[in-house]
């Protein structure tokens, strides 16, 4: 089969009720919310106050309650979670399991005085317990703020500390590649001065003696008697369930608040659209829980469903190469949701490890977090989906909650093109528009903006309105900014061509060049900095950085270099790790004084520099290709 003329769905959505929906968005919504289970319908489906939304205004619901709850009399012994560890191990966690770990630890909380709109920060890696702990913050009305566990002590206290954090949530380790990860002493040394935290719950993995602390409670031992049912909080739709932190164009990380009614509502339909999901699926979503991939399509989502899903903890390559499609074939996995950098890299192990597993099982295939180019999209069709799976290409953000562009099989048939992510769910209004905020005419590259509010878009910024407006509704008047480029073609269909602020996507995670730069200055050494990205064949991008040592710095560059990695690694995490640092006398800057990164990025990636005639100083141009000209050389000769 042809991926290009590919068509997929169901016929059972008349395909003008994509656009229809954009003419009464709000009847549109007020029905899908009607599909979830409410203790108290709404009286006002949106109060829109400019850039504020409230969806389902005076409904009263429960996310746990959606999740675990209504699952209890039809699906009770279904499993919800199937987990697979990274050593092999393998846990089965049954929607009745779940719904009673999630009371006892709900109760858990409740016994150490945690109340509606408390803050719990998570720390934990890949395992059941994370959305244990979620589901039961959301129980009570306490407001989750998942830390991924790659971060470093630095990053997490960052985040604990803007969020005001009472009780914190982590395990003595967790496993990546084959190494176990001590984060029981990375939250010691994150909370070391942050005297608001009162309690530090630790899941024991190992049976290795734990140094406790005052504030250390041991999960199993709370666990234990706690009762295993737990009345869950009538919510209002608008209450906050939970902050996640991401990285923006600032140096400090933004924490992202979502509310409960108009986001289960935008994950329950988005989920069913999307991905066609029905009771004998198995559906497995790579991402971790500590970005929102996760949170909406690992935890959400599926859980709203009733649906079955693989869990899994390491990397997709450790073991060895063919862990993901052994997953898939030991379970028969029905729904596949993984990243671009998962797919290059299994590409480039070549065809015969996913050839010699028996993928048949497989009936729709995802991909999201970076675009996808269409070599990588037809080897995913061709050698993943043995060219019957449908490619769902979801485009999306941590702001948006949800899926805002994508083929939605489970309503209506719609022919497939390789690298794009087709159309606007139904009831989100996109466009492509230029720097004035007006639309462009077709096939010119502009910027993406949503025209009106959906309801899985952010509350705001916690705790900081003006940063929510600045961000996102300051460049375009009424029009939320994503920050992304754009084109929208002759047939209506979305191509995403890659940020245009100063966020990398590096192996899909997101990290802002201001957050590194500043990690970068802390350094004693170092005057000034700039990052940019540039084109990596398997993580999309990779970090580069320049700069400017302070004067009478003694050290060799080879010492600030292994230092200022160090710096990076301790100041937000591995994955932020440049793949090189130069170093530059002078930064290319506008006479305004702003860094011109585009120079940079040309330059690093060997391409031509193009206009500089804002240029404060010509001469850094020349600084920055000689310094990168004279390490290129040196590498090579030390290659040879
Ligand atoms: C990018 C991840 C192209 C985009 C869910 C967006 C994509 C940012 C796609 C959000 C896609 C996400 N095609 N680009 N299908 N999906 N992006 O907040 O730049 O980690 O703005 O959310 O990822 O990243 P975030």
């Amino acid at each position: 089969m042809d991926a290009d003329s590919y068509q997929i769905g169901l016929e059972n959505f008349d395909t003008k009720t994509r656009e229809a929906s954009n003419l009464d968005q709000i009847s549109f919504w007020n029905e899908e919310a009607k599909k979830l289970t409410w203790f108290d319908q709404w009286t006002k489906t949106l109060e829109w106050n400019i850039p504020f939304a409230k969806w389902f205004v005076g409904g009263k619901i429960n996310a746990s309650y959606n999740t675990l709850d209504v699952h209890q009399t039809s699906i009770a012994k279904k499993p919800a979670i199937i987990w697979e560890g990274e050593n092999g191990a393998t846990r089965t966690i049954t929607y009745t399991d779940l719904y009673h770990d999630v009371c006892k630890f709900a109760n858990v909380l409740k016994s150490l005085d945690v109340k509606k709109g408390d803050r719990v920060t998570i720390y934990l890696p890949m395992i059941p317990e994370l959305p244990v702990a979620m589901l039961a913050c959301a129980r009570i009305g306490a407001i989750h703020t998942v830390v991924f566990s790659g971060f470093s002590a630095t990053s997490l206290r960052d985040r604990i500390d803007d969020s005001k954090s009472k009780v914190i949530v982590t395990a003595d380790v967790g496993y990546r590649r084959g190494n176990s990860m001590n984060l029981k002493k990375i939250i010691d040394d994150a909370i070391n001065e942050l005297s608001f935290v009162e309690h530090v719950i630790v899941l024991k993995r190992t049976e290795e003696s734990l140094q406790l602390n005052a504030k250390d409670k041991i999960w199993h031992e709370l666990m234990t008697n706690s009762p295993d049912e737990c009345e869950p909080e009538h919510l209002e739709s608008t209450h906050p369930l939970f902050i996640l932190y991401t990285s923006g164009t600032t140096g400090k990380p933004k924490g992202v608040l979502h509310g409960t009614g108009g986001y289960l509502t935008h994950l329950n339909s988005t989920f069913q659209w999307a991905f066609d999901i029905k009771d004998s699926d198995i559906f497995f979503c790579t991402a971790d829980i500590g970005w929102v991939t996760g949170h909406s399509y690992v935890v959400y989502g599926p859980l709203l469903h009733g649906a079955t899903e693989i869990m899994y903890e390491g990397v997709p390559d450790y073991p060895n190469t063919s862990r993901i499609w052994d997953i898939i074939q030991k379970h028969g996995v029905t729904i596949f949701y993984t990243t671009p950098t998962a797919l290059r890299m299994f590409m480039k192990f070549g065809d015969s490890i996913p050839n010699s597993f028996k993928l048949s099982s497989l009936r729709l295939l995802g991909t999201v977090g970076e675009p996808i180019n269409p070599k990588v999209w037809r080897w995913y069709f061709n050698i993943i989906g043995k060219s019957k799976c449908p490619i769902i290409d979801t485009w999306w953000q941590t702001e948006t909650g949800g899926m805002i562009l994508s083929p939605l099989p489970g309503l209506e048939t719609i022919p497939l093109k390789p690298g794009s992510a087709t159309k606007p769910i139904p009831g989100v209004d996109v466009a492509v528009v230029d720097e004035e905020g007006n639309e462009l005419p077709t096939d010119t590259k502009g910027y993406l903006v949503i025209r009106k509010p959906w309801p899985g878009m952010l509350l705001t910024l916690w705790k900081d309105d003006k940063k929510y407006k600045d961000v996102y509704w300051s460049k375009f008047e009424n029009n939320y900014y994503p920050g992304d480029y754009a084109i929208k073609d002759s047939d209506g269909y979305f191509w995403l061509l890659g940020r245009a602020d100063d966020i990398l996507k590096v192996a899909g995670h997101r990290i802002g060049t201001a957050e590194l730069e500043s990690n970068l200055v802390s350094h004693e050494s170092i005057a000034e900095s700039a990052v940019c990205g540039i084109p990596d064949e398997i993580k999309g991008e990779v970090i580069i950085a320049f700069v400017v040592l302070k004067q009478n710095t003694k050290k060799s560059e080879d010492v600030l270099r292994a230092e200022l990695i160090q710096t990076i690694r301790n100041g937000i995490g591995p994955i932020a790790t440049p793949q090189q640092i130069y170093f530059v006398t002078k930064l290319p800057k506008t006479r305004s004084g702003k860094i011109m990164r585009r120079v940079l990025k040309a330059i690093a990636s060997k391409e031509k520099v193009g206009d500089v005639s804002t240029l404060e100083d010509g001469a850094a141009v020349k600084d920055v290709q000689d310094t990168f000209a004279k390490l290129q050389k040196s590498i090579k000769n030390n290659k040879s």
